[in-house]
Formats: structure tokens, sequence, C-alpha cells
């Protein structure tokens, strides 16, 4: 999982590559490299993160006006400068970067390999240059129709951007791995999302499956891989703005995000109510209803489940996308699954979508990136409306992902209006979870545990969700490790790992105080430490954590809590909590 751009116009490419990758950071980080193109093609690359890249080797150097970058996270091959991005081919007349996996790309190498081809690196990207070099060779019609015809020899997928030293143009394709193409003032600008491009444009074209689209210093021309011929894409005009998608006063995007979760838990649900009510058919016509997502998406799929279950009696099946495989034999046409995915672009979920689609199941897409594939795979559309979310780890997406499902669980049960009352009076409650105050007490809540090497976390129900949504954030963003279970399984084992001083959060909400407390109890007899998480205090607790009592929407106001002690743990600890290690906002292989 990757980040690439590219750029040709009238201004040097280099400014504006780095300002692009920069913002692109968040999707992987281990490497970084550009290529652009003067009468030759220059090429820098290195390992690390940007800004150290800038200092350690002169990423700022590079001239021309047409340049491609690239920020790595990485598949095939160990983190080194040979498997950074970009890559080129024998002769260094192309250069491409690609965020995807090329499934036949050792097929691929060894058929060039014969022909003579040299490799440098130990990626699959590497032979779509090498491809590139030999169509050209093989065929004279120019860089654009080799590079047509490379595109076809790949499996798998790939977002690529392709420059030649021999012709000013940037050659894009994509499928299955997101690339849109910002139509800026100055020129032509191609990333990997579009809050990457705020800076410049927020007027767009989404490239589709088997795109490709050819920029040259004046304008865009869009080719179908699948038919070849010549195609039109319109554009798009973007509602997010740059403003949205920079820190401003805050010192890191985590937190910036966490503090704008009193305004999108309520724009979450403001839905267009004829999608709404069509939504609401489907569920009730449905014969089987599977609610399938990844990390934080498939938390608020489980609390979906208990909350539809709860306050609809509908039953749900939740499944972590990259099992749904397993439950696909269940699926036929009057099966209806809901595919949640905060970016759109997770390829578990998307793998899960077409397994859907293939058995004929219909597919309601709950996502935050209004271009994303999802959003065209689906054929309901909920969009979370959050804003960019820049930060690795999702916090504001996942509450309003709650929301949503809220939403859509109260509209079941007829009791629409009265959860819209209900989200719209959390706004205070919001507020003050991320008041200077809370924060202050997390931050020395943060200082008695951030040496900790196990955090165990317990809860029943919605409560049991949210202890697994909370052990993910500290593990994601603190690397302590910290295992969420349900208050009732503690006895069957894990009781055994609880020692003097273990600290042990328990989620507790008036609907289960005293089956919780009872577990807490189990906990403190073996001398650990128990946190409580709930609106009264009690004196099994060692430390309470105050939260209002807010019944079917505890999930909410107790995991923002959870959200900035994760965020105060990375903190001590001397992390970057918007790019915990190894880890990539939005990942795009299976
Ligand atoms: C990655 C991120 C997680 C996220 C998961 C699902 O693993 O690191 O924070 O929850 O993807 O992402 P999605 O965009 O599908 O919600």
């Amino acid at each position: 999982m990757c980040g690439i751009i590219g750029y040709i116009g009238r201004e040097e490419a280099t400014p504006i590559l780095l300002k692009g990758l920069k913002n692109l950071e968040y999707r992987g980080y281990d490497s970084v490299g550009m290529a652009t193109k003067s009468d030759r093609i220059n090429i820098c690359k290195g390992v690390g993160k940007i800004d150290r890249a800038i200092i350690d080797f002169d990423l700022t150097a590079l001239k021309g006006n047409i340049g491609i970058g690239h920020t790595r996270w990485a598949t095939h091959g160990v983190v080194s400068v040979a498997n950074a991005h970009p890559h080129t081919d024998c002769k260094k007349s192309v250069a491409i970067v690609h965020n995807g996996i090329i499934e036949n790309h050792q097929e691929i190498k060894e058929k060039l390999k014969a022909k003579g081809h040299i490799f440098s690196s130990d990626t699959d990207s590497e032979v779509i240059a090498h491809l590139i070099e030999e169509k050209l060779e093989q065929d004279r019609r120019g860089f654009e129709k080799a590079c047509m015809e490379a595109f076809k020899e790949l499996h798998g997928s790939y977002a690529l951007l392709a420059i030649s030293r021999d012709e000013n143009r940037i050659v894009a394709a994509r499928k299955d791995s997101p690339l849109v193409i910002g139509l800026a003032e100055s020129g032509t600008i191609f990333s990997s999302d579009v809050s990457a491009l705020l800076e410049w444009t927020r007027k767009v074209v989404y490239l589709q499956n088997y795109d490709v689209a050819v920029a040259c210093k004046k304008e865009v021309v869009f080719h179908s891989l699948m038919h070849d011929e010549q195609i039109s894409r319109e554009s798009d005009t973007v509602e997010w703005n740059a403003e949205q998608a920079r820190k401003g006063k805050f010192e890191h995007f985590m937190l910036k995000e966490i503090a704008e979760q009193a305004e999108t838990i309520c724009r979450a649900i403001q839905q267009d109510d004829t999608v709404v009510e069509r939504v609401l058919e489907e569920v009730k016509k449905a014969k089987g209803i599977f609610f399938v997502g990844c990390g934080s998406s498939y938390h608020a799929c489980l609390t979906g489940s208990y909350l539809f279950s709860k306050v609809a009696g509908v039953h749900v099946n939740v499944v972590v996308a990259s099992e749904f495989e397993n439950y696909e034999h269940f699926l036929t046409c009057d099966t209806l699954v809901f595919a949640v995915s905060q970016s759109g672009e997770t390829a578990d979920v998307l793998d899960a979508v077409r397994a859907a689609r293939r058995r004929g199941s219909r597919v309601i897409a709950i996502t935050n990136v209004i271009g994303s594939s999802l959003v065209r795979e689906g054929d309901e559309l909920l969009l979370m409306n959050s804003g960019p979310e820049i930060c690795v780890l999702s916090t504001k997406t996942y509450t309003s992902q709650l929301m949503l499902i809220s939403l859509l669980a109260y509209a079941l049960a007829g009791r629409k209006e009265e959860c819209s009352s209900l989200i719209k009076s959390l706004f205070l409650e919001v507020c003050n979870l991320t008041s200077k105050s809370m924060h202050e007490d997390l931050k020395m809540l943060a200082g008695l545990l951030y040496q900790k090497e196990h955090i165990y976390m317990i809860g029943r129900g919605l409560q049991f969700a949210t202890a697994r949504e909370a052990a993910l954030k500290i593990k994601e963003v603190s690397y302590i490790h910290t295992e969420a279970l349900a208050g009732g399984e503690l006895k069957h084992g894990p009781l055994a790992l609880i020692e003097e001083g273990t600290p042990v959060f328990a989620f507790v909400s008036e609907d289960n105080w005293d089956k919780t407390r009872s577990n807490a109890e189990e906990v403190r007899a073996r001398g650990g430490m128990v946190i409580g998480v709930s609106a009264r205090d009690d004196e099994v607790f060692d430390y309470w954590i105050r939260v209002p009592e807010c019944r079917d929407f505890n999930p909410v106001i107790q995991a923002i809590p959870m959200q900035l002690l994760a965020y105060e743990l990375a903190v001590k600890r001397e992390l970057d909590p918007d790019k915990p290690r190894n880890l990539a906002k939005c990942v795009t292989v299976l």
C-alpha cells in the first residue's frame, strides 16, 4: 500500500510532488522517491519518512515540469533504496511509480530476463518499466502505445504513472487501486487520493478500472484498456477543502480528528431520506444480512449487530472482510451485504463486495470517500460525511459509522426522529469528553500506564465491541499489547494472565452493571488494577474514567476517552500518533 503523485504543467514539478507526497505520507512511509524529466530522467529515492529524506538526500534538486513521486509501504521486497520507487528500465528511458500488486510479475520477469533485461530490485513493480521498454523496442509507435500494450499484460491491481525521457507526457492507469486526477490551473496532478490534491484544485476526475489517462501539458485524454478506444470522463467538484486536510492549531491530525467528533457525529446522520428509506426496504425484504469491514470498521459492524438486534430485532451476521469468503456459499440474490469502509478502498472489503455481487446479493456501501471504488461497486450509498481523515487510526470516521448504523437500527424500529434528537443531544457530551480537563486526566492515566507491557479490556454487549475498538486504538498507536475480552470469557482462560498491577479496563453500562462489575471483582481479587469507564464510580475501580450514561450511544461516548488515552500513550512513548509503524491508512492489498 503506497501513495503515488504526478505533475505535468507550467510549474517546476518538484515542489508540487514534495507537498503531494507529504500529504500522502499516511498511506505508506518506509521509503520515498521521485523522478522528473528534463533532457533525461532524474531520479532520487531513499529509505525513511519524507522529512528525513529531504535532508538526507537532495530530493529538492530535481528539475523539470514533469515528475512522478511515491511513498512506499513495503509488500514485495524489504525496505531498501533499491526497492523504493520510482523504478526504471535498463536504459533509464522510462520511470514508473506503482501502488498495488502485479500478480504475474514473476512470469513477466522471467520472460524479460531471457531477453536480456537486468533487474535491480526485488519488487513486483519494476517489471512494468521493463515491459514498457520492451514494447517500445518491439513496436515503435511511441511511449503511449507502448504503455498501453504493457498494461494489458499486467494481472493484479495497479494505480501507476509512467514517464519517458523522450516524450512530454505522463501515462497513468488504474485497476483496483485508487487514482484521481486533479485539474489545476497550472497543470494536471495525479494522486492516490483527493485529500492530497486539495492544495491546488477541487476539480477532479476519478479514474475507473482499466482506464488509461495520458496527460500532456495542455490536455488529458482517456482511453479504455478493455476496449482499446478513446473514452470521455466527466470531472467532479470535491466538497472537501484544503483547510480540512491541515492540522491547524493541533499538534497531530489524530488530536484534531478526535476533537472534530462533536460535529462529525451530527453530520453522519444527515442523510437523504429517500436513500435511507430504500435501504430500510432492502433490510426488510432481505433473507440474510451481513455486515463486513476491517479494523475499526469491523468494530463498527460488531456494534451494529448488537444494535440491530437490540433496537430493531433484526439479526445480522458480522464478518471480518478477509474471512468473508468462508461464508460465500450462504449468499443468494436475497442476501443483503453492508460493506463498511472509511476509505472505500480496502482490498479485503472490495473482495467481499465482489463475492457478494457474483452471487447476485445486494450491497449497501457505507464509506467516507465519495470517489472510492466502494461507491461505484455498491447498489446504495450512505456517506459518512466526516471530512478527510488523515491520521492512520480511525477516530472520527469510526464514530460516524456508529452513528449511521444506529440511525438505521432506530429507523427500522420506527424511531428515526428519536434517534436524530438523541444524537444531537450528544453534541455537548462529546465536547465535554474532548475538553481540557478530561484530556489532563487521561494524560495522567497515560503516565501510569505507558510502561506497562500488557493491558486488558473487558465489556459485555455493546461494551464488548467498544472494548475491542479501544484495544485496537491503544495497540496500533502505542505498541503496548492490548487485548479485549467479553467480560464473561475472562474466567475461561485469560484470568491466568492477571498479575499484581495488570491494568484491566472495564467498560460498564447500566444495562450490564452487575455482571461486568463481578468480572471486575475477579480481576481485583488477583491483584489487577481496574480502570472503570462508566457513568458512576464504584469501589471496585482503582481508577475511574467518568462518562455519561447514554445507553445505545455508549459506544461513541466510551470510545472517545480511549482515543485520547491512546494518543497520550503514543506521545508519552515518543511515537508519532499519525503514522504508527508498519501500518497504513488504506490497505489496498489482500
Ligand atoms: C487499515 C487502517 C485501520 C482501518 C482499516 C480499515 O488497517 O490502519 O485503521 O480501520 O484499514 O479501513 P477502512 O478504510 O476499510 O475503514
